[in-house]
């Protein structure tokens, strides 16, 4: 396999998002007039432990899990492309004179990084990418080099093999979240434009902030804060399981204090959270505010978090969707879809590494 942060374009692939809690798919086709069809979605659990901090644990969990959630997306299609955790990958950018000759350019990134990476180049791979030219020097470019160890992603390659899938493209998890930014940015004034937005992907045990400028990122951030942390409080509180917990907290049926005693309590210090990140985010930057927070990820799913959000932050608060622009199979049902949308923000950013629109 070619390792390929940056690859452009491939042939039609599946968007596989290797989380905490599950493996989530997403499958797209090109709808013409720049516009995405969502042609099938699925996810299939991934018990506690199985990954941990983003790491492969128990492979042939991962590979039953991908099995199932390509069972369940009922795709022919067995090319995938995946991703890293931003914390497996170490990037830098770096200045460049901007006549170099493509090998000059791979022997100098190979010099770079030999400066920067605490490890041996050979165990790790490396991809760069012109970013542009350099901001205040015409005569170089920017360049954005992604270095990884093989291991990390040799895990992930060899769980996809288990389940009888072909990774073609590598990618990394913040990078698929910022090309999947261009799928919501139209629910945002202005389609975001000039503005400084803040994606805010609350899963389980993390919460990953990307802050956008003018619809390029700037800034990335995790915190740990997810809503495990409402799950194990159901469990406590009304002596569930974990699996029950999870169940319930998704389809309702809680005893009436459910909702004023756990759940509000949850949501106030996950509105909390949002405005630490905001503080932090504009008091080590040069920006110095945020026109408008999206939420993404499994909790944006509760109801009206984004009004809390909205009211604790003072900042325009909206739910990612970002199928909202698409057509949707009619094999889909649409009410569905739509909650599941914030949740597949990085399948959605990985499948359209498979499409040129
Ligand atoms: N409808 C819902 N209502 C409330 N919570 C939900 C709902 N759907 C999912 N969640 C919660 O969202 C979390 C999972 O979110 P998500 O799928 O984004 O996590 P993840 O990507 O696996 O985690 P991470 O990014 O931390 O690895 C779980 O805590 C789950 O209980
Ligand atoms: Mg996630």
């Amino acid at each position: 396999m070619k390792f390929s942060f940056f690859t452009e374009t491939t042939p039609p692939l599946i968007g596989i998002d290797i989380s905490s809690t599950a493996v989530k798919m997403v499958e797209l086709a090109a709808n013409g007039r720049g516009n995405y069809k969502l042609e099938g979605y699925s996810m299939a659990p991934l018990a506690k432990d199985v990954i941990v901090d983003g790491n492969v644990n128990d492979l042939e969990k991962v590979a039953e899990a991908m099995k199932l959630a390509w069972k369940l997306l009922g795709s022919r299609e067995r090319r995938a492309a995946l991703a890293l955790p931003a914390a497996a990958v170490i990037s830098k950018k770096v200045l460049m004179a901007a006549d170099l000759r493509e090998e000059d350019m791979e022997m100098q990134v190979e010099a770079e990084a030999n400066q920067y990476i605490p490890f041996s180049l050979d165990e790790v791979n490396i991809d760069f990418q012109v970013i542009g030219p350099a901001p205040n020097s015409p005569d170089e470019v920017e360049v954005l080099i992604a270095a990884s160890r093989k291991e990390k992603i040799e895990d992930r390659v060899a769980a996809a093999e288990g389940a009888g899938l072909k990774v073609t493209v590598m990618d990394v998890e913040t990078y698929a979240t910022e090309a999947a930014y261009t799928l919501i940015s139209g629910q945002l004034p202005n389609a975001g434009r000039e503005q400084t937005v803040m994606i805010v992907d609350l899963g389980a045990s993390m919460m990953h902030i990307n802050v956008l400028h003018d619809n390029k990122s700037v800034y990335t951030r995790e915190q740990s804060f997810g809503g495990s942390q409402l799950t194990q409080e159901i469990q406590r509180r009304f002596g569930l399981s974990l699996e029950e917990a999870e169940i319930a907290k998704r389809k309702g049926g809680l005893p009436e204090s459910y909702e004023n005693e756990v759940l509000q309590p949850f949501m106030q210090s996950l509105a909390m959270e949002i405005a630490r990140a905001l503080q932090f985010f504009t008091s080590s930057t040069q920006y110095n505010r945020v026109d408008h927070i999206v939420l993404a990820g499994g909790c944006a799913a509760i109801p009206t978090v984004d009004v809390m959000v909205q009211d604790r932050t003072q900042v325009n608060t909206v739910v990612a969707n970002p199928f909202h622009n698409m057509a949707i199979s009619s094999r889909l049902k649409q009410q569905q879809a739509a909650i599941d949308a914030p949740a597949l923000l990085i399948a959605c950013g990985l499948a359209m590494r498979g499409l040129d629109i």
